[in-house]
């Protein structure tokens, strides 16, 4: 018997986006996950523009297998808040990238997730790193599918100050009420807020990196943090852009690589100035038991390392 674990199946619900498009290109890479979907919503850009990045990432990526179906154009409230002010016009700008190689599913999200965990023999592993509003559709449609889920891992909240308002971040802002749902699920919950992923800084050192891989995925991810760095230092004075998303799926491969918290998070879903922002009772003040398990401290040598070299590895296959 081979000491080897089996891939961790995972549908990875999505709104690329510079550092979404790092997450997928992490989960194509690596040998312990098996990438069975990806799903889009509106976030960074409309869920058109982000359907349309997914399927411009993966050809890039030459996974041309990989499903893709369009999710929600807006929140389960109705609005839809977009980013393109930190990605751009296209939500994917800077670099020239290829056109689509093939083409999304004709089923839409919510029925492609249910398609994928129906068809598992094992639960799957739900990763969302844009607004979560698929994926609480999914539990409200399909009670039945929940327990075909083995945990849902999310970017999103923070356990300290926001980026979109001055308090909530931008995933979580976008689409409150679904992240309500997604929280009082039941089911196992990994929250990577900001406070995480601030650790998780493309330095100079780590775009030139990128720059020096032999191949164009590697300029590719460069010049993609050199147009993600640019928005950061206009809109938060940051040096070095934050690469949020890819916390997560690194978080599934290497477990070592963060430290956790099991605590109560709320969603703030009425507040006048504090919508959308993640309360996070680190000091059990409101004795709730722990519904989510909160990202708290990343070892940033070692998830560069292992981005990189899945880069790099993806780059030269
Ligand atoms: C989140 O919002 C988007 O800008 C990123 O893709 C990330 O998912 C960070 O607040
Ligand atoms: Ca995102």
């Amino acid at each position: 018997m081979s000491d080897t674990p089996a891939p961790i199946p995972i549908i990875l619900d999505c709104d690329p986006g510079h550092d979404d498009a790092i997450a997928i290109l992490l989960a194509v890479q690596s040998p312990r996950i098996d990438l069975r979907a990806v799903t889009t919503t509106f976030g960074n850009c409309s869920v058109v523009d982000a359907t349309r990045n997914a399927l411009r990432i993966l050809t890039l990526a030459g996974a041309t297998t990989t499903p893709v179906a369009r999710g929600a154009a807006g929140s389960l409230a109705g609005a839809s808040e977009l980013g393109n002010y930190v990605h751009g016009v296209s939500g994917l700008d800077g670099p020239e990238m290829p056109e689509p190689a093939f083409a999304s599913s004709a089923l839409s999200a919510v029925a492609l997730m249910r398609q994928v965990l129906d068809a598992s023999a094992h639960p799957v592993t739900i990763v969302a790193t844009g607004p979560i509003t698929n994926v609480a559709t999914l539990l409200q449609r399909h009670p039945d599918m929940l327990d075909k889920i083995a945990e849902i891992i999310f970017m999103g909240g923070s356990t300290g100050r926001g980026n979109h308002t001055p308090t909530a971040e931008f995933n979580t802002c976008a689409d409150p009420e679904a992240l309500d749902v997604v929280l009082g699920s039941g089911l196992p919950v990994s929250m990577v807020g900001l406070n995480l992923t601030h650790q998780a800084l493309a330095t100079p050192e780590v775009v030139a990196r990128m720059q020096a891989m032999n191949h164009p995925l590697g300029r590719t991810c460069g010049e993609w943090m050199g147009f993600f760095g640019s928005s950061y230092r206009a809109v938060w004075s940051f040096e070095s852009p934050p690469v949020h998303d890819p916390c997560t799926v690194a978080a599934l491969i290497d477990p070592d690589l963060i430290t956790w918290q099991e605590c109560f998070v709320a969603v703030e879903t009425k507040g006048d100035w504090t919508r959308g922002t993640t309360v996070v009772d680190l000091h059990d003040r409101y004795e709730r038991p722990p519904n989510a398990r909160v990202a708290m401290k990343l070892d940033p040598g070692r998830y560069w390392d292992l981005v990189l070299d899945s880069i790099d590895q993806l780059g030269n296959r």
